[in-house]
């Protein structure tokens, strides 16, 4: 598609979000419509370090147009890394820049279409993509390994709220009204929502992305709890008379520590087979 239709297009969508005029879900057609626009150099070194990415990182960068951030992940960071991009010219420009950079044994570019691309190796995940690829790309992004790091360009990912945010100015935005950034982080939370057993107790968990409320039954005490979740670690909001935090690990909830009312809680929940826990 010729260059000036793609950038249109990208900034006619950007303009309707920024005035929230776009209520029409993602289609096929406008998903082959990213234009190639750069992250700017301070936007690309923050959607790393936002991330916290380390040498012991594998970065996939999806849509990764000239390979900037995976090239600075890896030169910067130490880290290895992937760029799929569906522009073979762009893949080709990629692998050049790697080279200069010195960095080409640590990092790959393929020409790929991004929603075909094996995603479970990656511990971050970076995008500047446009709103409705993110909602399209929401489900595989959620079923990753929890704490694994996704990273997004200005868009956000509907009612998965960040769990941060920062904004960076970017006085020579060629894009949209606004002449900043915003740079999105969100770790992968724990799939906690059901029945857990242990302890002698039970605890009914209902999860919305980040967010938790459980139900701990234990003899004759009932307790409700709410909380937030952070990859593998749930834990509850502070109340006067009881916290509690648990690691997730498979379907495991470790007790990490529990206070007040709960203290004495130690060991571990085990995922319910049936409708209730045993006894
Ligand atoms: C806005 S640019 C971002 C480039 C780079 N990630 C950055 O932040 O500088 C989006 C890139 O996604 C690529 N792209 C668009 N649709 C794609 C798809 N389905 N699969 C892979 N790449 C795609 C475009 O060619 C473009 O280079």
């Amino acid at each position: 598609m010729h260059a000036f239709r793609r950038l249109s297009l990208f900034s006619a969508l950007a303009l309707t979000l920024a005035g929230g005029l776009l209520a029409t879900p993602a289609s096929a057609q406008l998903a082959e419509e990213v234009p190639f626009i750069t992250s700017p150099d301070n936007v690309t070194l923050e959607m790393l370090r936002i991330a916290g990415v380390g040498s012991a990182d594998h970065v996939i960068d999806l849509g990764s147009g000239d390979g900037r951030i995976v090239i600075l992940a890896a030169s910067r960071f130490g880290a290895s890394g992937l760029g799929v991009e569906i522009d073979p010219q762009l893949v080709q420009q990629s692998n050049r820049h790697a080279r200069d950079a010195g960095v080409a044994g640590r990092v790959r570019f393929l020409e790929q279409d991004l929603f075909k691309t094996e995603l479970a190796g990656a511990t971050v995940i970076t995008m500047y993509l446009l709103p409705e690829f993110n909602l399209q790309l929401r489900p595989a992004l959620l079923a990753l390994k929890p704490g694994t790091r996704i990273v997004s360009h200005d868009w956000d990912m509907g009612d998965w709220k960040p769990d941060e945010t920062t904004l960076l100015p970017v006085p020579d935005k060629k894009v949209g009204l606004e002449k900043s950034s915003k740079v999105h982080l969100w770790l992968v939370p724990a799939r906690v929502d059901g029945l857990w057993c242990g302890n002698g107790a039970s605890l009914q968990v209902a999860q919305h992305h980040q967010q938790f409320e459980a139900r701990l039954a234990r003899g004759a005490t009932l307790r409700q709890l709410a909380g937030r979740i952070r990859g593998d670690q749930l834990r509850s909001a502070p109340q006067a008379d009881a916290t509690l935090e648990l690691h997730a690990a498979g379907d495991a909830l470790h007790v990490v520590s529990a206070g007040g009312a709960l203290s004495g809680l130690r060991g571990e929940f085990r995922r319910a087979s049936g409708a209730s826990c045993p006894g």
